[in-house]
Formats: C-alpha cells, sequence, structure tokens
C-alpha cells in the first residue's frame, strides 16, 4: 500500500484529452497573462499533485496562515507561499470570478486561473518568516522583493505541462513514481533532494539510507537555480554517470524535480520532504545546511527544525551530519561514526571545487567520483 498524499488526496488540476482541446480552445478568448518560468512550475506542480493538497495558487488566508504558522488555514502542515505574482497595475485587468488564461514567454497557454482573490502583501514579513532574514542578497529573498506587489489566487487547470524533452526519459509525474515503486516492489523509498552534483558526501548518506529501505529515488531539483550553480543539464549527465557505476541498477531511480529553488533552509526542507511524499518516498534525507545558502542557516537547523513536525508529516525524515571522508579511517563517515580529528577530515568548499573544475582539475578521488569530475570539467568548460 502506498503512502497518502499530503493532505490525503493526491490532486490532479490537468485537463487531458477532449476536454483538454475544448478548454485550450475557449483559453484563446480569455484574457491572457504572461506568466515567469518559475510561475510555470508551480502551476506544473500543483496541477500534476506534486504539492497536493494545493488546488491552486494561494488565497489570503492560506498565504497568511502559511507564512504565519507554517499551515495552512485548516491546519495541514505548509511552509512556503505557492503564490503568483503581478503588478498592481497588472492586476487592474481582471475581475474576481473571471478566468485566466496562463501563458509563457514562448506563447504557450500553460493552463487556467480562476480568479478568486487579488490581495497584497507584506513582503518583508514573508522574506522574514520564510526565509528567516529581509537581507535582498539572500537569493529567495531578492527574488521575492522583485515580485509584484499583489498576488493572484484561485484554483488553477493544467493545460500544457512545460517541456521536459531535455529530460524526458527522467520525467515523472507523482501518479508514475507512485506506480513504478509499486512495479518494483518498493515498500520503502527514500527520496534525495539535490541542487549539485553528487559527490562523496551525497554518496554516503544516499547509501547509509538505501540499506535501510527498498529504494533510492534520485530526485534533483532542475527549476531555476541561482547562476553559481551546476546547471541542471551537466548534473543531469553527472547523476547518470555515477549511478551506472557506482549504484545497484535495481534499487535506484532518477526522476527530475521540476521546480525552482527557493534557498529557504529549514522551511523548503519542509517542502521538499512533502513533495517527495507526494511523489510516494515514505523516507527523506536531511542532511548539513539542507537548502541553505551563504551562512544564512546553521547547519542542522533544517534538521532541528523539521523535527518538531515529523510525525504529522508522515513522511520518515533521515538525518544525516556533516559527512566527509577521513584519511585516518580510509572511509566516508560523520562525526558519529569517525574518532578522528578534523586535520584528517578532507574538506572542499563549493567555490574551491567550483574554481578547481573550471580549470580542468580534477578534485581528490575522496571528494568526487572520478568520472563525476570528468563530466563537470567538460560541462564547466563549455560554459
Ligand atoms: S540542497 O540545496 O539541495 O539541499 P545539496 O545538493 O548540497 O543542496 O544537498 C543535498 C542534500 O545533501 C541535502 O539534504 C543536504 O543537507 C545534504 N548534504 C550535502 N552535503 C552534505 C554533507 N557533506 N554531509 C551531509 N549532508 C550533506
Amino acid at each position: 500500500m502506498s503512502i497518502e498524499a499530503h493532505g490525503g488526496t493526491l490532486i490532479n488540476r490537468e485537463l487531458t484529452g477532449n476536454e483538454r482541446e475544448q478548454a485550450l480552445n475557449d483559453a484563446k478568448s480569455l484574457k491572457a497573462l504572461t506568466i515567469s518560468t518559475w510561475a510555470i512550475s508551480d502551476l506544473e506542480l500543483i496541477g500534476i499533485g506534486g504539492f497536493s493538497p494545493l488546488q491552486g495558487f494561494m488565497g489570503k488566508e492560506d498565504y497568511e496562515s502559511v507564512v504565519n504558522n507554517t499551515r495552512l488555514a485548516d491546519g495541514t502542515i505548509w511552509s512556503i507561499p505557492i503564490t503568483l505574482s503581478v503588478t498592481k497595475q497588472q492586476a487592474e485587468n481582471y475581475q474576481i470570478g473571471e478566468e485566466i488564461a496562463l501563458k509563457g514567454g514562448d506563447g504557450v497557454i500553460y493552463g487556467t486561473l480562476l480568479l478568486k482573490e487579488a490581495f497584497t502583501y507584506d513582503k518583508e514579513l514573508e522574506a522574514k518568516n520564510v526565509y528567516g532574514t529581509t537581507d535582498a542578497e539572500h537569493a529567495g529573498v531578492k527574488k521575492l522583493y522583485e515580485r509584484g506587489d499583489v498576488y493572484l489566487a484561485g484554483p488553477i487547470t493544467l493545460l500544457n505541462r512545460p517541456d521536459h524533452s531535455d529530460f524526458a526519459e527522467f520525467y515523472m509525474d507523482p501518479r508514475e513514481t507512485r506506480q513504478m515503486f509499486a512495479d518494483l516492489g518498493w515498500n520503502t523509498v527514500v527520496g534525495f533532494q539535490t541542487r549539485n552534483p553528487v559527490h562523496r558526501a551525497h554518496e554516503y548518506i544516499q547509501k547509509s539510507a538505501l540499506e535501510a529501505v527498498d529504494g533510492l529515488l534520485l530526485n534533483p531539483l532542475v527549476g531555476e537555480t541561482k547562476s553559481d550553480d551546476i546547471s541542471a543539464e551537466v548534473r543531469m549527465e553527472s547523476y547518470q554517470v555515477i549511478l551506472k557505476n557506482y549504484y545497484p541498477q535495481d534499487r535506484t531511480r532518477l526522476v527530475i524535480y521540476p521546480a525552482a529553488m527557493r534557498y529557504a533552509g529549514p522551511k523548503e526542507a519542509i517542502l521538499h520532504a512533502i513533495v517527495r511524499k507526494n511523489y510516494g518516498c515514505t523516507h527523506f534525507i536531511v542532511g548539513r545546511d539542507h537548502a541553505g545558502v551563504g551562512d544564512y542557516y546553521g547547519t542542522y537547523e533544517a534538521q532541528d527544525y523539521i523535527s518538531q513536525f515529523e510525525e504529522e508529516l508522515g513522511i520518515q525524515i533521515f538525518k544525516f551530519e556533516h559527512a566527509f571522508f577521513c584519511t585516518k579511517c580510509e572511509n566516508m563517515g560523520t562525526a558519529k561514526t569517525c574518532p578522528h580529528d578534523k586535520d584528517n577530515h578532507v574538506h572542499l568548499s563549493g567555490t574551491k571545487v567550483r574554481e578547481m573544475l573550471r580549470n580542468g582539475e580534477k578534485p581528490p578521488k575522496q571528494f568526487s567520483r572520478p568520472e563525476v569530475a570528468e563530466v563537470l570539467i567538460k560541462g564547466m568548460q563549455e560554459v
């Protein structure tokens, strides 16, 4: 029996077949709103049920409840507002009760929004409560400050999924992953979020988890990330290489997570766990500084924060301490398993690794599998 979706029901707000054709045709005569790639990815995740129990972009009551209490208005845990922002001027074009066609910059109608509410909001409060900082230098807060001043809210209908043809083989919706886990006979599945290539520390915590469950869903985020993160194209290639060379094929699957990265640390750890639950995972990994950026969050802040919601969340959280290679142990470990002092631990900062790769230099094999380093070097040099 598969795990229940968040809130109890796996949402499906997508039309298919004739209904979709009809709706797309009707949408041509609706007022249109051009939305960002980020908003399209949210629309998709709502439509396919990744953001269950959300049925649309959040209204004021849910929004305020999420910002102030980390819960939807009905009490269900939810940590990050999922909203559709427009400028005040744009908002004036639409009437409450009206259906709006949501278009991409490419002219494709991705879906529709039945407008129930339009409301202004307090950006600083959202920044403080969701991101834990009002600093405009924070990658997520910066995005928030750039948004329009009004949120349009209401249920959506998904009519076209964004193009994932680059990673077609690795795209699945939550219904499909759930079916796949059932077909594979996996009763317990650990989900792994990442926006980076898989390094030895990631591999270590994934495999430690895999010792305890039936399967691993490597579920890299491929939506919008900040510009100095390694591109999804290069990362996807690196994931395939590491899985092929170092992972048991029958116990691992690679599926993309098409969302935008918020860099909201503890609050995003909760969102990440909820979404993986919707994709059918029973377990989720939260390691060091999960979804963090700069030094805005403490190393274990996400773990400590998610702990208070764990029972209610309905997905089990595997927490791992900072992992490293120890030259004395000659293997990977954490402070929980390695008795040696820091001088024996191979540690490289993200900046240092990027610099090495850019110079065509492989990081030590205790840090990164050589096959992965090769893909990254090639990818970084092509940029
Ligand atoms: S994230 O923004 O997607 O969280 P990243 O891809 O670096 O960033 O991390 C993926 C997962 O691995 C997160 O759960 C993170 O906490 C964990 N992680 C990353 N590096 C380490 C490490 N050295 N030791 C333990 N956990 C780690």
